[in-house]
């Protein structure tokens, strides 16, 4: 399998595919594939966000010296003249240097409901600030606003809210939130005692909370080994989930991952919601590992419909151990497990043994068949790695960098500056016959919430009319294997009607509220049987 002919043929394959995201560099009927995007974009991907114009942003921190990307036009932010910061245009596969004036390590943020990226705190001089950056196509810059939050933010997590507002949930030894933008009646910070009788004394565990609005408006926060639902209007706690069995922590650095499962049967009178939280480190493994001894992690994934009165976790096992992987929710519906370490913890040289397998988990199967493990990249994806959904169903994947400085020859696992792509099995030509297009409208600037609006696709094959859905992705911000905002809507249809030509037009109801779906830009996939289209941008409001 490795003669040089092999890898030279991976090579040209390579050359000849990097700038055409659309190919496989690998063929395989089962477990999908992979595709280097860059070799270097000159910095580290630690925190990534797609905007409606199919460009990410992506960021790493500014206090460990130069990066391998100049800023444009010899500019220097305090002595430093390269860019930690770049926007990436994922169709033309190119990207430019962006300008970050203080530190945005490990940071979080949200598109606003304008299609604006406002993003929060990090570090030092970077702690309370507010960076926004609008998604216009080859000229915009951060900019940075001053003094903007109430306290310092570093490792807090922030949610888009129902209202247009961001509330961002904690950070280290911040046991409280806050909200942006600030008004006269939430000016300030306000308690959350959920952080600190979660925080282990030592360890934390209780960082980047795994936040997510409930579709009755009140939020779930999870931290360390278990959760909260929150009245954040009037600083309630509405109710108290049990510890995950076990009791392991599963929040930074214990690091896990955890998503909402797609909100599905939007047109019932009680609308369930559920969230799986999966992977993170035993207990004690954090202080272990500052001892150079790395405790195999957590194999376990934990689901519990946070709508029911009496709720209970229920709990799988992974064909993995896995601590520090992403958590990405599909077109489908399906759920990819994605990056991370099969020990240690998150923090610098902390992790061991890559994980460089993905594994699917379909949430509809029986429990039993729901995992699959993919085919793995060639690329450890460690602390400081990231995964995005893009347009067309393929998942960006980057970053990597344990160490506390640009380190790219002799430590395990270099410093990262490579994109990479996983292309999911639905991709697969061979599906082109299930395949929608769609044809009609391009993208929508403004749908109206629970309004009936058609979309034109065209499916070559047979059509299995039940077995059309419309789906909606609300954009994550990703870092530190969290991806903040994270939801899918199943809408479902409510007619298909065959307009001949292998044409056919979707009626589909748009979500009721913004408890369901908060007002702002979504990518709007047609799923058939398994397989989606390429999405088209949506702006509900
Ligand atoms: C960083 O930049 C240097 C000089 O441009 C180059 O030689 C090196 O390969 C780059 N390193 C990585 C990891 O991309
Ligand atoms: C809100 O905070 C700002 C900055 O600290 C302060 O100037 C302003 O007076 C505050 N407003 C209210 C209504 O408390
Ligand atoms: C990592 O990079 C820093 C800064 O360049 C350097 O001082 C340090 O020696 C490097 N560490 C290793 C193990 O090479
Ligand atoms: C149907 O498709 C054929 C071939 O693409 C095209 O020539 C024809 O105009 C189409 N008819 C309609 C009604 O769209």
């Amino acid at each position: 399998m490795s003669s040089p002919t092999f890898i030279f043929t991976i090579l040209v394959f390579q050359l000849l595919f990097t700038s055409q995201p659309c190919h496989r560099i690998l063929t395989s009927a089962a477990g999908g594939s992979w595709q280097v995007l860059q070799k270097s974009i000159g910095v580290s991907a630690m925190h990534m966000q797609l905007l409606r114009n199919d460009r990410i942003v992506v960021f790493d921190r500014t206090d460990f010296g130069p990066s391998n990307l100049s800023l444009p036009d010899g500019n220097c932010v305090n002595n430093d003249c390269t860019a930690h910061s770049v926007m990436y245009n994922v169709y033309a596969n190119t990207f430019r240097p962006l300008t970050v004036q203080s530190d945005v390590w490990c940071s979080s943020g949200a598109i606003m409901p304008d299609g604006n990226l406002v993003q929060t705190g990090g570090f030092k001089l970077g702690e309370r600030r507010m960076r926004l950056i609008n998604p216009c196509n080859d000229n915009c810059d951060w900019q940075e606003f001053l003094n903007v939050l109430a306290a310092p933010r570093w490792y807090a997590s922030n949610h888009i809210l129902p209202d247009g507002r961001q509330i961002i949930v904690g950070g280290r030894k911040q046991f409280n939130y806050e909200f942006i933008p600030k008004g006269a009646t939430a000016n300030g910070t306000f308690s959350l005692p959920f952080l600190s009788e979660t925080n282990d004394v030592g360890a934390e565990n209780n960082l980047y909370p795994f936040t997510f609005l409930n579709v009755d408006g009140n939020l779930f926060i999870f931290a360390n080994n278990r959760a909260i639902l929150f009245d954040y209007v009037n600083n309630i706690v509405v109710k108290t989930y049990p510890t995950i069995p076990g009791g392991d922590p599963r929040s930074y650095p214990s690091t896990g991952s955890a998503v909402l499962l797609p909100l599905k049967n939007l047109k019932a009178a009680a609308i369930q919601a559920e969230v799986l939280v999966c992977g993170g480190a035993p207990k004690g493994s954090y202080q272990q590992s500052l001892k150079n001894i790395f405790v195999p992690a957590l194999n376990t994934c934990a689901r519990i419909t946070i709508t029911d009165p009496n709720p209970q976790w229920v709990m799988e096992t992974m064909p993995m151990a896995r601590v520090m992987s992403d958590m990405i929710i599909l077109p489908t519906g399906n759920v990819l497990i994605i990056n991370g370490a099969g020990s240690g913890s998150a923090g610098w040289e902390q992790g061991r043994d890559p994980v460089l397998s993905p594994v699917l988990y379909r949430p509809d199967n029986a429990i039993g068949s729901r995992f699959e493990t993919q085919n793995p990249t060639t690329i450890p994806r460690m602390y400081h790695s990231t995964a995005t959904l893009l347009r067309d169903g393929r998942v960006l994947v980057g970053g990597s960098n344990p160490h506390a400085f640009y380190n790219f020859t002799g430590v395990l696992y270099p410093t990262e500056l490579s994109l990479e792509a996983f292309i999911p099995d639905y991709l697969d030509a061979s599906f082109n016959n299930l395949r929608p297009i769609i044809v009609a409208p391009k993208s929508m600037s403004s749908i109206n919430y629970r309004k009936l609006i058609t979309i034109q696709v065209t499916i070559p094959g047979t059509v299995v009319e039940n077995k059309i859905s419309v789906n909606m992705v609300f954009p994550s911000f990703t870092t530190h294997s969290f991806a903040m905002n994270q939801r899918l809507l199943v809408l479902g249809n409510d007619k298909v009607t065959a307009m001949g030509n292998s044409t056919y037009n979707i009626d589909v109801t748009t979500p009721s509220t913004g408890n369901l779906a908060p007002s702002g830009f979504y990518l709007l996939y047609v799923v058939h049987q398994d397989i989606p289209s390429q999405a088209i941008w949506v702006r509900l409001f």
